[in-house]
């Protein structure tokens, strides 16, 4: 069990085997946050929380005497907390804001009790990692509010073999008044140092997630998003690095937020060099009514500490998101290597057209093809038909296309937007109040000619659910695109009363997930890929309920390997949707060994292609087979970051270290540099053929010299490079000693 609880003493340990996280209770009842970081036994954890009176104190003795008495190391403005006051003398950013029927908001939680449960414990409803009861135990500590009957609950559950501790909070109204909750946070993260940068990611269309590195200064940072249901803008996971810290060393703790709706991190150094974080829903579409007995839950947060860098935080997300996030993983391992229509065709297409698709596809051993955009109500362009979910017989026959594609054993996959609304729909016309804004207001907001419809309005959620089943029940697809391709502007639900308003966005989220699980649970064998514009909703909450997410509408190689270096940081490679276009930047290979790092398919006009790309395309698609299991489900490294850099590079390997491949790609041309790349996670003792120069070193040699790549360099250079484990008595032992012989380079891939 992860827990321990040293009753006399009154702390909490959680933890790991490589970190630990320290709770204490004071004696004031203030649940005090007395350590987080690498493992660390008791001895002396109380005095990590101290604050000498003398220096800090003299602001507090003022204000409450009895404190000073009671709790000399105890200071309301400058001690680290689990769940901050507000309004009661700490100035820092709070945990939690309500106001009660007499106007005011002031809250500050005193410890009541604990529990402590075996096993997971999970609220419904909202995206959670699916921990066995044996993988992860849970801490609830019990708080009621110092000025009503408002009790606060804390949810600890920690799980040690995936090193990952998660955290949610729930609030109960027991007070015979209503509130109105206006902030509760998932979690608080209290440090008493401010030596960290944050790592952030951001981003927009086709430019999907950019990482930046952040020095935190006097002030509050705040990475946050206010689009309702897309995080194009910044990205739910962050980390907050160690100065020192790097890909390999120093001090990282990775954190995310299972959701897929407005978040918050409010990070605030004080004036003493402490650090806060403040992480939840953003309230600024938010606010709830909680009448008597009613209670509010937050979405869960996700926290991890190492002592060995980036690459060991991403390590972590990756398995956890593969084994206990993603819901049957195992059962979409293998992933069928797909051709969707959309660049090929957008909306001009007809069922000669796609079966052509299909007829070259199996000739080149694609194995699904994917109908995209444009097959249903008159939708011919993206001015019309989102709602109208019934197929257009005059453009397409899909009964037609899924019976041939099945009768020659391949797969067949359908978009669709299920989230949306067109003004210029049938469902519009019928159902107004369907659409998410105010029916006061005439000039709602369109993007892509379209509006957001109601999913806090259960008639609209079960409307288009079942207009899911009508087409998904009688044809039977293997593959879904699940799109959503706009933001949240006046989202007010016309179902909720004027005074509940401002529950909108959160419920939205709630309406999205529910309908998500509807259709998983319906349809279980049917492969979820979700999508916003590209990678425009890339949280763990919709991983929870799709295997994979389209990365990004940008195939320019460029541009994507940036997007999928920084994906890649905290979410698994199998989760990546990469395809290879015809877009003009980088050739069909580079593209294609890119794709590779990811859920591999193509977005092009095959049947335009040229004989010789159609065999590279043969050639690529066997070479996925033969690695992707490497890739999916192996050990990821990054190598070398593009955003710091001239080059990309990362690798996957497997997890008993036998067969290693690695990317690697360039922007600037270079004529001459002494180049290296060091490869990462091999084992030492070990002899490894590379298929770049053909010679077989060792693992050691690998890791602490490096591949060289010092010859000169075309701008955009690409390179796959597989390594297998060899016996090096039944190899050429030669071979192995010659290490210093001048490389002899023939082809990259
Ligand atoms: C946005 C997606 O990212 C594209 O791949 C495509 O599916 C279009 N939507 C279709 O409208």
């Amino acid at each position: 069990m992860g827990i321990k609880y040293f009753k006399k003493r009154k702390i909490f340990h959680l933890y790991s085997k490589n970190f630990s996280y320290y709770i204490g209770i004071n004696k004031l009842g203030y649940l005090i946050h007395l350590y987080s970081g690498n493992y660390l036994d008791d001895i002396g954890i109380e005095r990590t929380n101290e604050r000498y009176m003398e220096r800090y104190g003299f602001l507090d003795s003022d204000l409450n005497k009895e404190v000073q008495d009671e709790d000399y190391y105890f200071s309301i403005i400058a001690s680290q907390f689990e769940c901050a006051s507000f309004g009661k003398g700490d100035k820092r950013n709070y945990f939690a804001r309500f106001k009660r029927e007499d106007g005011i908001d002031i809250t500050n939680f005193i410890f009541k009790d604990y529990k402590l449960i075996k096993g997971p414990v999970f609220p419904t409803g909202l995206p959670h990692p699916r921990f066995n009861d044996n993988e992860a135990c849970t801490l609830i500590v019990v708080l009621k509010d110092e000025f009503s009957d408002v009790i606060l609950e804390l949810y600890y559950v920690i799980s040690e073999k995936y090193e990952v501790l998660a955290r949610f909070s729930k609030i109960y109204n027991n007070s015979k008044e209503k509130i109105v909750l206006k902030r509760l946070s998932s979690f608080e993260l209290d440090l008493n140092n401010n030596n960290y940068d944050i790592m952030a990611m951001h981003g927009t269309w086709s430019n999907d997630r950019q990482v930046e590195r952040i020095p935190l200064n006097h002030s509050i940072t705040k990475i946050s998003d206010n689009h309702g249901s897309r995080g194009f803008n910044y990205n739910p996971s962050i980390a907050l690095l160690n100065k020192e810290a790097n890909l390999d060393n120093g001090e990282v703790i990775g954190l995310s937020l299972m959701y897929s709706g407005d978040f918050s991190y409010e990070i605030n150094v004080d004036e003493i060099d402490q650090t806060r974080i403040i992480c939840g829903i953003n309230d600024e579409n938010f606010e709830y009514n909680l009448e008597p007995n009613e209670s509010f839950t937050t979405p869960i947060g996700l926290m991890t500490f190492t002592n060995k860098g980036m690459n060991k935080i991403s390590q972590i997300f990756h398995k956890l998101c593969k084994e206990r996030i993603i819901p049957n993983y195992d059962r979409f391992k293998n992933r069928p290597i797909l051709l969707n229509s959309w660049e090929a065709c957008t909306f001009d297409f007809d069922t000669d057209k796609i079966i052509n698709f299909i007829d070259e596809a199996k000739k080149l051993n694609i194995e699904m093809v994917v109908i995209d955009d444009g097959w249903f109500g008159n939708r011919n362009d993206d001015t019309s038909s989102l709602g109208d979910w019934n197929v257009n017989e005059n453009k397409v026959n899909l009964k037609k296309i899924v019976d041939y594609c099945h009768s020659i054993n391949m797969k067949i996959g359908l978009w669709v937007e299920p989230e949306m609304i067109s003004p210029n729909s049938n469902l519009f016309k019928e159902h107004p109040e369907f659409s998410l804004y105010p029916k006061t207001y005439k000039n709602p907001t369109l993007f892509r000619h379209q509006l957001v419809l109601d999913l806090v309005n259960k008639d609209a959620r079960n409307y288009v659910f079942n207009e899911l089943t009508n087409i998904f029940d009688n044809l039977k697809f293997d593959y879904v695109k699940w799109d959503f391709n706009r933001f949240l502007t006046e989202g007010y639900s016309e179902t909720l009363n004027k005074n509940s308003k401002l529950e909108t966005y959160h419920k939205f989220v709630l309406g999205t997930y529910d309908l998500l699980n509807r259709f998983i649970t319906r349809y279980p064998n049917i492969l979820l890929e979700t999508c916003a514009s590209g990678g425009g909703r890339f949280d763990f909450g919709m991983l929870y309920y799709s295997p994979q997410i389209w990365c990004s509408d940008e195939t320019d190689i460029t541009q994507r390997v940036n997007i999928q270096y920084a994906t890649n940081l905290f979410y698994p490679l199998s989760a990546n949707g990469a395809h290879v276009s015809n877009r003009k930047i980088g050739t069909i290979q580079d593209k294609a060994i890119l794709a590779f790092f990811g859920t591999y398919g193509y977005e092009l006009d095959i049947t335009k292609l040229n004989e010789d790309d159609k065999n590279k395309i043969i050639e690529f698609n066997k070479l996925y087979k033969e690695h992707h299991q490497v890739i999916n489900d192996g050990i990821y490294y990054a190598l070398s970051d593009p955003f710091s850099s001239n080059y990309a590079s990362f690798m996957a390997i497997t997890e008993n270290k036998k067969e290693a491949i690695l990317f690697f790609f360039n922007y600037r041309k270079e004529t001459t540099k002494s180049r290296f790349i060091k490869l990462k996670g091999l084992d030492a003792n070990k002899y490894y053929f590379n298929s770049l120069t053909n010679d077989i070193y060792k693992g050691s040699f690998y890791m602490n010299v490096g591949i060289n790549l010092s010859a000169p360099l075309d701008a955009f250079t690409t390179a796959l490079v597989v390594l297998k484990e060899v016996d090096p008595i039944k190899t050429s032992i030669y071979k192995v000693m010659v290490q210093n012989k001048p490389q002899k380079r023939t082809k990259l891939l």
